[in-house]
Order: C-alpha cells, then sequence, then structure tokens
C-alpha cells in the first residue's frame, strides 16, 4: 500500500510535515486503460517475501507489462529476479556467445544480430535498427514450439531522449474484433519462423537463419495458462503464414491481424532510464524497439533474460506443432 497522505499533512506548513516513509508495500499504478503499469516499492536487488512475488505476478497477469524504476542491479541480480518466477532459458537460440558467466543474459546488440542472421550489409540496413535488433513487432522466440513465458529487459545505457520501446495487449488486441471473425480464428493455426518478417519486407537472409531452422506452428489464438484469457498470437516478426489458407489469403488475414495488434489502443510506450527494468508476459504481447534513433550517434545497451515456457494451448485444447529445431531451454538450442 502507498503511505497514506493525509489532507491535514497536505495542509500543514513545510516545517511542520512529518517526512513520509519509504514504501514497504508494492504499489501497480497502471499506465493505460490496457496495457502497462509502474511498480514502485520493490528491489530488484533482493529476494522478494512470497506476498511481494505475488503482487508482481498479479500485476502481470492484470498488465502484461511492469516498469520497476530506478534498480541498481547487474546480471547475476537480473537473473535472481527472473528466477523467482521460473526458469531461465538460454540466452537467445542464435547467440553463441552470451557474456562469460552468465549464459542466460542476452545482450541487445544490432551488430552481432546482423551478423548471426548472416544479414548482408544492405540488408541489414534495410531490416534491422541501429539500436534495437529488429524494427518489427515481435513476441520474443515464436519459431521455437515453446515460446519464452516471460522477459525480463534492463537498461545498462540509454540514450538521453528517444529509444523507447512499445508493447500491446494481444489478449485486448482479440477482445477488440468481431465475435464471428474471432470464432473463425480461435480455429486456426500460423507457422511461425525465423526470417519470416524479413523476407516480408524482401531481404532474405543466410547463415545462421537457412542453415538451422527454427519453426513452429502455434495456434491463431492461445489460451493463456494463468488466466484462461484468449490472446491473438501472431506478429509480424516471424508469423509466416497461416496454415490451410492460400497464400493471398494467409497474406491479406495476417495482414488485418497485424494491423489489429499494433492499434494505439492497445498499446503502452516505455521510456527508459539507466536503471529502469521491464518485465513481460510474452504470452500475452508483442514489442517494438525503438524507431527514432537511427539518425543519431548515441548509445543502447539492454540486456534481456527470458523464461522458459511451455507449449501454448489453442482454444479448442490443441497444442503448438515443433516443425524444425529444439525447444528453447536452459541450453544452446544448436551445437
Ligand atoms: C527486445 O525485443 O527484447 C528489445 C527491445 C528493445 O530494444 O527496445
Amino acid at each position: 500500500m502507498s503511505p497514506v497522505v493525509t489532507p491535514e499533512a497536505i495542509d500543514a506548513p513545510v516545517a511542520d510535515r512529518t517526512p513520509l516513509e519509504a514504501p514497504t508495500e508494492p504499489t501497480v499504478r497502471p499506465l493505460t486503460g490496457n496495457t502497462g503499469a509502474e511498480v514502485d516499492g520493490v528491489d530488484l536487488s533482493r529476494p522478494l517475501p512470497p506476498e511481494h512475488q505475488a503482487v508482481v505476478a498479479d500485476a502481470l497477469d492484470r498488465w502484461k507489462v511492469l516498469a520497476f524504476r530506478g534498480q541498481r542491479i547487474g546480471h547475476r541480480e537480473q537473473i535472481a529476479f527472473a528466477r523467482q518466477f521460473g526458469d531461465l532459458t538460454y540466452a537467445h537460440p542464435y547467440d553463441d556467445d552470451p557474456p562469460e558467466g552468465f549464459p542466460e543474459i542476452y545482450t541487445v546488440s544490432p551488430e552481432r544480430f546482423a551478423q548471426q542472421y548472416g544479414l548482408s550489409e544492405e540488408a541489414a540496413r534495410k531490416v534491422r535498427r541501429k539500436y534495437s535488433y529488429t524494427n518489427q513487432w515481435h513476441t520474443d522466440v515464436t519459431p521455437a514450439v515453446n515460446p519464452p513465458a516471460a522477459s525480463v529487459l534492463r537498461a545498462e545505457v540509454v540514450p538521453e531522449y528517444g529509444g523507447d520501446t512499445t508493447f500491446t495487449n494481444l489478449v485486448a488486441a482479440y477482445e477488440g474484433l468481431s465475435a464471428p471473425l474471432r470464432a473463425f480464428l480461435d480455429g486456426l493455426r500460423a507457422e511461425h519462423r525465423y526470417g519470416a518478417g524479413f523476407a516480408r519486407q524482401g531481404v532474405p537472409t543466410t547463415g545462421v537463419i537457412s542453415d538451422k531452422q527454427l519453426v513452429a506452428r502455434h495456434p491463431v489464438v492461445r489460451v493463456h495458462p494463468h488466466t484462461g484469457e484468449r490472446a491473438l498470437f501472431v506478429n509480424p516478426g516471424f508469423t509466416s503464414r497461416i496454415v490451410g489458407l492460400r497464400q493471398e489469403e494467409s497474406a491479406a488475414l495476417l495482414d488485418l491481424l497485424f494491423a489489429e495488434i499494433t492499434k494505439p489502443a492497445y498499446t503502452v510506450r516505455f521510456r527508459w532510464d539507466p536503471g529502469t527494468v521491464l518485465f513481460w508476459d510474452n504470452r500475452a504481447t508483442a514489442h517494438l524497439g525503438p524507431q527514432d534513433l537511427d539518425h543519431l550517434d548515441v548509445e543502447r545497451v539492454l540486456h534481456r533474460v527470458t523464461l522458459i515456457g511451455e507449449v501454448p494451448v489453442g482454444t479448442d485444447g490443441g497444442e503448438s506443432e515443433l516443425i524444425q529445431g529444439e525447444p528453447f531451454r536452459s541450453l544452446p538450442v544448436f551445437d
């Protein structure tokens, strides 16, 4: 609970005011009507008491993305914080060089990303941002049969202005559609693969993506294992096609769904400061890295860990299917 400020306390002359105590309980302050909240009164450098863990977990289920400001933590504490909510994956399916001693940490690095993905210089210029690794809306690692349940991203170095990350609520997006369209989507499956979004932008990928494919088929509408909510589980970064539809039908339907999930009504935009930590529900959100920095010469370094996810389940109870690769767990996906 927030410290209580009585009207008398506010009206008192400054010299007479009793200093407010620092909050000892987490407070959750929603940021928009659909998505995102700031959580105060939590120190991520220490283990959270069980009742605080419960507040955070409930807020994550409700608001999908939580911001913790002013945290003084490094890789070790970030990992320890995330582990209170589940086991962690290896850094990233295509990362073969996480920081020494921290195989769970994925540092958001455009240069390494372009190299790993086998992008030519021209392709890299076209599809990636200078300061994050992709220019597209995406949900983390959906080409895996078990995409991460949640992600924790920590800012180490950020520009003085610009470089925000935007999130959307995929449950709100599903609920915003008409009932007949929701019923149609409930029965569909979609293929997710690395490089799908690049291909849609006319950029072929070589290197590790074509040599070591990770491909899964997920329900287009996923049932959240905690809340039972239905989420529109497609994203422009990784969803390649709707299974069973003709190519032009699939492309038109995906265009409609991508327009739906990115409607401003479902989104929230976060400004980063050093020490800001974002914790998001990767089952029910998609996000977009900064779009406003490519003409600037600034530094931006963030570190991410992801919680191991279960295999998604559709509204018919059917599970996602692994088409190529391995599940994304604590060891590297590819040797
Ligand atoms: C991410 O997709 O995890 C990184 C987002 C960002 O760079 O803002």
